[in-house]
């Protein structure tokens, strides 16, 4: 008998920006492989956006676009379950089971905790839905009982703490749930923003948006911060110091050409405004038919709809299975 792994991972719509570059290189490009590898379970973590949006029309409308971008981009429900995580209630229900595997010293080590009480947020104040978190996080994964779990490198640590629950709760149930592993791919484990020092992040504004319209790429691109020491374009120049080689290899750029390229920087031949441009350009193509998808999923809600009701049927069949064991093994239903 053959074993297929099962993946779990879903993505915060939180921005309404949509999708960037790093979102892409990061985490939807191994979401699309991992679906032919085995038996993918993808979702837009709504949920988790309700810590950080207040505004009803604002939550629908990034949901719904995130759904969309990730459509777009290569998810196929004839291939995987990609689902948005309010459509499942098992989540909710086994996060409140969750509650219990873990500690509040152990929840202040994450880092969305973390990460908030830099500067001086008063700890008092950070809202129960951020702290919680990675709970929730856990309960998305569990339900759906996978072996392994492809996230950015940030995320680690709440795959970790999953693990821990996990074991938690088999320690003192009898083994329910597998401790699924987080999968984290080197080369693109965190993509700098076009600020070239930071991660790229749509919070810090640093990012390149796959779905924006033309003029928002052109400005994003052409905004980029390359070598600093490079004041005209025939200084010699130092490619590592301009992020824009690292995306055109990311985005497979002919090798030859931006050797060529690279050669030129150094010896401060080739300006950086033709580097962008022609970084712009490559952009456009190599996303040109995940666009044009794009554009036809707007043009077609009623398929959209579809999808997502099968989608969501196909997730509560296996999550509400998962969920009735949790509730034997912990005494909520009578054996
Ligand atoms: P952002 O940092 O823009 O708020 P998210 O935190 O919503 O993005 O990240 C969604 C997914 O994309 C996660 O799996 C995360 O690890 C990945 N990701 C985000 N930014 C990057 C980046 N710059 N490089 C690599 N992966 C990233
Ligand atoms: N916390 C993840 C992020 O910010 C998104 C996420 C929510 C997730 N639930 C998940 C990722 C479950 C993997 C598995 O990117």
């Amino acid at each position: 008998m053959s074993f297929t792994k099962r993946y779990v991972s879903g993505l915060n719509p939180s921005s309404a920006k949509g999708l960037h570059l790093g979102n892409y290189l990061g985490a939807v490009k191994q979401h699309v492989e991992f679906q032919d590898q085995g038996e993918g379970f993808f979702f837009i973590a709504n949920l988790h956006a309700l810590n950080s949006i207040f505004d009803r029309a604002t939550f629908d409308t990034n949901t719904h676009n995130t759904y969309l971008d990730f459509l777009a981009l290569g998810l196929d429900p004839a291939k995987c379950t990609f689902y948005i995580e309010s459509d499942i209630p098992a989540i909710p229900y086994l996060q409140t089971i969750l509650n219990n595997c873990v500690t509040v010293g152990e929840m202040k080590r994450m880092h969305a905790y973390k990460d908030k009480l830099q500067g001086d947020t008063d700890p008092d104040t950070i809202n129960m839905g951020l702290f919680n978190y990675p709970i929730l996080m856990a309960a998305d994964i569990l339900v759906f009982n996978p072996d392994s779990v492809p996230v950015g490198k940030d995320q680690q640590q709440h795959v970790e703490i999953c693990r821990e629950m996990a074991k938690t709760f088999n320690n003192r149930y009898g083994k329910t749930f597998k401790e699924p592993e987080a999968y984290i791919k080197k080369e693109a484990a965190a993509v700098l923003g076009t600020d070239g020092e930071r991660k790229m992040s749509k919070t810090l504004g640093n990012d390149i948006t796959i779905f924006a319209d033309e003029k928002v790429i052109y400005k994003q691109v052409m905004g980029t911060i390359t070598d600093r020491n490079r004041i005209h374009p025939t200084d010699p120049g130092d490619p590592a110091k301009n992020v824009l080689f690292s995306y055109m290899r990311f985005l497979n750029f002919d090798a030859a050409k931006l050797a060529d390229y690279e050669a030129k920087y150094r010896a401060g031949t080739i300006g950086d405004v033709q580097i962008k441009k022609d970084f712009y350009e490559h952009f456009l193509n190599y996303f040109a038919a995940q666009r044009q998808k794009r554009a036809e999923l707007v043009a077609n809600p009623d398929y959209v709809t579809k999808v997502r009701a099968e989608a969501a049927a196909q997730a509560n069949a296996i999550a509400n299975q998962m969920l009735e064991r949790v509730k034997l093994a912990v005494g909520i239903k009578s054996a």
